[in-house]
């Protein structure tokens, strides 16, 4: 089992198939993004390895992200061995839903077992202004086909912009009166060379949740009041599914944190929003024994940081959000 120096059990982990993408969103990359070669990225084997030394390690929850995990090459080939690995419980995959419509059946046959698919509004011309190159009609039969695929319960995920989407929220949250989903509200978090963009335009979860109140009427606790993951539950009067409200910047949950990244480069990541970094990918390739990583990696997550400090204006620099995978 892996603990960090304040008693946490980190079982949790988060790995980035890729830093590419087929999306541009405004908060998360520029339109002429640059990525670095594959060679410098984890290859298929590797991240097999990697997933096994982290289940060996008590890690039995993993999340896939990107970029956009499924534009990796072979990616269903490589959700069929991870599912595999003994000691995997949880596999879930944090996408933007542009291919699902026809990835959606493989990977659940596959053994992923649920879909978080970003959704920021319901407006097809603001979904392109945000996105820049994503289409809202494909990304909505990718969320149909996830939920006939039965990779539920289906989460959506809503980063929210002012000026962008700020007059969306309550139609995403009607959203959950008819369907069985979480749709979960995002506040918008600055990221290395944080933009004007991420830092002037934060919507608060608070202002998100009034705004829905004011609409659809009050919201009542779910989830027991416990966090869900990272995000705090309701719900509207009578409605089928649940709202979350994840809010990153103006209440942190770090205390709860049971999380480790790993970058599409191999770098185990401590905090999403810290620079801490330990290196897996040169030792790996370099010839460690399973035993030396196995070290590395427990060293790493013993030091992983108390928590970030977006309340208090400080930032990570060194990464921006497509090469962490969130
Ligand atoms: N702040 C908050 N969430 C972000 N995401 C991307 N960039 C940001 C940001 N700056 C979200 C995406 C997706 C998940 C991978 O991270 O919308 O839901
Ligand atoms: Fe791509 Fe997700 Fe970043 Fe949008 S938020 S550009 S879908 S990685």
């Amino acid at each position: 089992m892996a603990y960090d120096r304040f008693g946490r059990n980190i079982h949790y982990l988060r790995i980035s198939l890729t830093d590419h993408c087929n999306l541009r969103c405004v908060y998360c990359m520029p339109e002429d993004m640059t990525f670095r070669p594959n060679a410098e990225m984890l290859q298929d084997d590797e991240v097999l390895l990697l997933v096994r030394l982290f289940a060996s390690l008590g890690f039995d929850k993993i999340r896939l992200t990107g970029g956009e995990p499924t534009v990796r090459a072979h990616v269903v080939d490589l959700v069929r061995e991870i599912a595999a690995v003994p000691g995997i419980r949880s596999l879930s995959m944090t996408t933007n839903g542009v291919l699902l419509g026809k990835l959606a059946q493989p990977l659940k046959d596959a053994g992923l077992q649920r879909v978080n698919i970003s959704l920021d509004t319901l407006d097809t011309v603001r979904f392109k202004k945000i996105t820049r190159w994503g289409s809202f009609d494909q990304v909505w039969d990718g969320i149909q086909a996830s939920e006939a695929a039965g990779l539920t319960p289906v989460k959506l995920n809503a980063v929210v912009v002012r000026g962008f989407n700020d007059q969306d929220i309550a139609g995403m949250a009607a959203l959950t009166l008819d369907n069985p989903w979480q749709v979960r509200f995002i506040e918008m978090m600055p990221f290395g060379g944080a933009t004007d963009l991420q830092r002037q335009q934060v919507v608060t979860a608070a202002e998100m949740r009034g705004q829905i109140e004011a609409a659809l009427g009050p919201l009542t606790p779910g989830n027991n009041g416990k966090l869900d993951g990272e995000a705090r539950i309701f719900r509207l009067p009578n409605a089928k599914g649940e709202l979350g409200f994840i809010s990153s910047v103006t209440a942190p949950f770090c205390a709860a944190c049971t999380r480790a990244r790993l970058t599409a480069d191999g770098k185990l990541r401590l905090c999403l929003l810290r620079d801490k970094e330990v290196d897996l990918l040169t030792p790996l390739r370099a010839g460690a024994s399973l035993e030396q990583l196995r070290q590395i990696v427990l060293d790493g997550v013993w030091v992983k940081p108390w928590g970030h400090g977006l309340a208090e204006g400080e930032f990570a620099t060194n990464r921006v959000m497509s090469e962490i995978g969130g």
